[in-house]
């Protein structure tokens, strides 16, 4: 069987450097923020391109964070796209600030003549989703933000080392949060999360907050959370962005085979942007049969997901927000026809090609 993610095959890539980093945390005797966590958020800021990093629990507590360090919260609205994961949803409504879901592209990101249309006297901000590794139409959504004097959140859980025109996903918008969950492009192993932004006043805030709000022990300033990356996973993140190039255009090579081999007339592939650089979070296709064509891959020793069979606006938990099936239609056909293939560091060609036939073979 191969699986539809698998993380032993990247752990084994590098064993000996996340056994050794591992190690010298343990015998350090320093679990929590300290130098690994400051290293980390140096060199992510770095690789990246932002002034600053500040290293989190996880990626949902980064978007949480973002939006209560930009001081949204009741009464205020966040568009955000329709077409997403529900914790990109959950890091705006935890703040007590209103989603508005808008439609999405034809990258699955969000589509900027939708977010236009959406605004109104209570928007305060823009969540664009760099969905599957690639990324958004920045150019257009900074247009509109700046016209209307909204901040900008990008949720880069998927996206680390995406580019729109050259530049890196988490460096357009105010601030830009990622996840370090381990099945992510840079996944740690176990929870982890960052915020960058180059705003100095915005991470000195998130500092404060993600650690009982205070800067200095016993002298808190608000009332803050405990938020904190690891030392453990900080070093073990830290061997792992060393090698985040090599990791990303091992998924593109892959990409690239999928791209090239899969012809079946059913099938829809992933559409690129020429102006983006993806990293392949995920290798999604399209088809109109998704049951059959999932269930026809598992009697076939292939496992694949689907990211997402239920789009936010039509979850229970957002039930209160008063969406309905056809509000999004775009976005409910995705939900309807999207299948993940496999797509994970150290796949074999053998792995690949299996995949390929078989989904070539699919009547
Ligand atoms: C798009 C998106 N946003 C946010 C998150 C939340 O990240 P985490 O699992 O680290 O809380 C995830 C991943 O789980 C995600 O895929």
């Amino acid at each position: 069987m191969i699986n539809a993610n698998r993380l032993d095959t990247g752990f084994m890539k590098y064993q000996k450097e996340y056994e050794q980093a591992a190690i010298d945390v343990l015998r350090s005797g320093w679990y929590v923020l300290g130098k690994q966590v400051e290293a980390f958020e140096k060199e992510f800021a770095a690789y990246l391109g932002s002034a600053h990093c500040v290293g989190l629990d996880n990626g949902l507590n980064a978007l949480k964070l973002a939006f209560r360090a930009l001081d949204i919260g009741e009464g205020d609205e966040v568009i955000v796209q329709a077409n997403t994961y529900i914790a990109s949803v959950m890091g705006i409504s935890m703040n007590r600030a209103t989603p508005v879901p808008v439609e999405t592209d034809e990258y699955y990101g969000i589509d900027p003549e939708a977010v236009k249309k959406a605004i109104t006297d209570k928007t305060k901000a823009v969540l664009v989703v760099h969905l599957y590794g690639h990324t958004c139409r920045m150019d257009a959504v900074m247009g509109i933000c700046r016209e209307h004097g909204l901040k900008l959140v990008e949720d880069c859980a998927q996206s680390h080392g995406s580019t729109f025109d050259n530049r890196s996903s988490g460096t357009f918008g105010d601030i830009g949060c990622f996840s370090f969950y381990p099945t992510k492009n840079l996944g740690a192993f176990g929870d982890g999360g960052a915020i960058v932004t180059d705003n100095e006043d915005l991470d000195k805030k998130i500092r404060i907050l993600r650690n009982y709000g205070s800067q200095k022990r016993y002298y808190n300033e608000v009332v803050g959370e405990n938020s904190r990356l690891d030392e453990i996973q900080a070093a073990l993140l830290r061997v792992k962005l060393s090698h985040m190039d090599e990791l990303n255009a091992e998924r593109d090579e892959i990409a690239k085979r999928y791209n090239a081999g899969i012809n079946n007339p059913l099938i829809t592939l992933p559409p690129v942007s020429d102006r983006v650089k993806c990293v392949w979070h995920q290798y999604v296709i399209r088809c109109d049969k998704r049951d059959e064509l999932a269930e026809y891959l598992r009697e076939n020793g292939i496992g694949t997901i689907i990211h997402y069979p239920i789009p936010p606006h039509l979850s229970q938990a957002y039930e209160y927000l008063g969406y309905k099936k056809g509000d999004f239609p775009l976005t409910e056909r995705y939900a309807d026809t999207v299948l993940s293939i496999p797509m994970f560091n150290g796949m074999t060609q053998e792995e690949q090609d299996m995949i390929i036939d078989r989904i070539n073979g699919f009547k």
